[in-house]
Order: C-alpha cells, then sequence, then structure tokens
C-alpha cells in the first residue's frame, strides 16, 4: 500500500474533496442514476461496477485514505471516470448527500465488530439506517453482506422494524446464503477461501419519506 501514499493529480480528479453537502450533478457534470458504495476498501467491486455502467455514476466513502487513492488507481487503469471517492466516516458523509438522490447503495463485508461487548461501534445501526433512507429514491435498493450472520441478521431487524421505510423483496425470511456475486470483493474472495458461508440482504426502500430525527 505504500505506494499509495502519493496521489497524483490523476488520483485526485476521481477523489471528491470538501466537508460540505455533496453535490452529485456538480460532481459528474449530468445527471444520472447514482450508486453509493459504502467501505469499498481496495476497490474491485466500485471499479468494475462503474466500468460496465457508464451511463450510470458511482459515489464510493471509504474511512481508508490509502485505499481510497489505491481505488482511484484501479478506476484510472479501466478508464473509468464515473466514479468519485470520498474519504471519510461513511455516517456522516450520507448526511451530506441530497435528499432521494440513490438508485442503489452496497454495503459489502463492513468492519464485524464480533465481540458482543463491541456491536454498538457497527455502523448499520438503526440512526444510520434512518438517515441512509433520506438519501435514498423510492425504491432505492440496499445490497448488504457479511460473513458475521449476527450482523446482517441485526440489520434486516433493524431495517424492518423501522416504521415504514425498507422492505425485504425476498421471501424465505428476507436472507440469503452464498449467492453468486458478479464481482467478489477482496473480503468475500477471502472468508470464501476459509470457508465461511456468507449472508447477503436486499433491502428496498419505501416511499415513506424519513424521520427528520433519528429513531430512539
Ligand atoms: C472489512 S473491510 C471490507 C472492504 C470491502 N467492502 C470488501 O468487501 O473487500 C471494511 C471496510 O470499511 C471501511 N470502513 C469501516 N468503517 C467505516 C466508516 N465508518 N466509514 C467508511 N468506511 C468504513 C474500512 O476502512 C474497510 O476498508
Amino acid at each position: 500500500m505504500r505506494r499509495y501514499r502519493v496521489r497524483t493529480d490523476a488520483h485526485a480528479s476521481l477523489v471528491g474533496a470538501g466537508e460540505g453537502a455533496v453535490d452529485p450533478a456538480a460532481l459528474f457534470g449530468r445527471s444520472a442514476p447514482l450508486r453509493l458504495e459504502i467501505g469499498f476498501g481496495h476497490g474491485e467491486f466500485i471499479s468494475q461496477m462503474a466500468a460496465v455502467h457508464p451511463d450510470e455514476d458511482f459515489l464510493g466513502v471509504e474511512y481508508d485514505h490509502l485505499r481510497v487513492t489505491k481505488t482511484a488507481h484501479k478506476c484510472l487503469k479501466l478508464g473509468v471516470g464515473n466514479v468519485r471517492l470520498f474519504g471519510g466516516d461513511a455516517h456522516d458523509y450520507v448526511r451530506r448527500l441530497p435528499a432521494q438522490a440513490l438508485a442503489r447503495v452496497y454495503i459489502l463485508f463492513p468492519d464485524p465488530w464480533p465481540k458482543a461487548g463491541h456491536r454498538r461501534r457497527r455502523l448499520v445501526n438503526r440512526g444510520f439506517l434512518a438517515d441512509l433512507a433520506r438519501a435514498c429514491a423510492p425504491g432505492c435498493r440496499l445490497l448488504f453482506a457479511s460473513d458475521t450472520h449476527n450482523y446482517a441478521l441485526q440489520v434486516l431487524s433493524n431495517a424492518t422494524t423501522l416504521p415504514g421505510l425498507w422492505r425485504t423483496p425476498w421471501g424465505g425470511g428476507g436472507f440469503r446464503f452464498d449467492i453468486p456475486t458478479r464481482f467478489p470483493t477482496t473480503f468475500e474472495r477471502h472468508k470464501k477461501e476459509e470457508g465461511c458461508s456468507i449472508c447477503y440482504l436486499l433491502l428496498e426502500r419505501s416511499g415513506q419519506p424519513a424521520p427528520d430525527a433519528p429513531p430512539p
């Protein structure tokens, strides 16, 4: 990762700056369906998705600034221009997005915080899901994946008990194990190599307005 300590001008052209409201039309110079990946890590998924969907725009947010530069590097290698990457905390970031902006959201292998005493540090809690709901257009779909099954089930329960905001289009409990994926992420590959089973959720945003105040 050492080589990504230096962010070239070309890398920087794909990296969003500032701390205020995000303006997708200004970032991309057009208005197109918008997808967001949260915690994109080494960037395999967002770079390849953006390459195969040139008519859509992709935002990514990732805590680790070296991974942001590495992902910008990957996008440049693929000749991808419809991506803007942001360094920082995903919860702060979703609050900066315009209301009803997103058509798709991906949260793939978020940090699991597996110890019971650390679970409150998990990103995808009720407050986060309510804030994310505000940034999602009606019908927006959220794909979540984790090998930590209790995290996935916690997210499913949090989302579907936020009154009326999210529903799951999948029957049979709302989760699936080990479905085939188009562009597996680094963590997905590692976990499969270790023999872990992966739990996936698909959530869909309803048309109900998101609450102004976060839920208790
Ligand atoms: C377990 S890794 C998974 C990376 C990638 N999605 C994958 O599947 O390979 C979790 C990623 O989320 C990032 N992350 C953790 N908490 C975050 C937060 N609050 N905001 C943004 N990114 C976060 C970490 O830096 C890390 O890159």
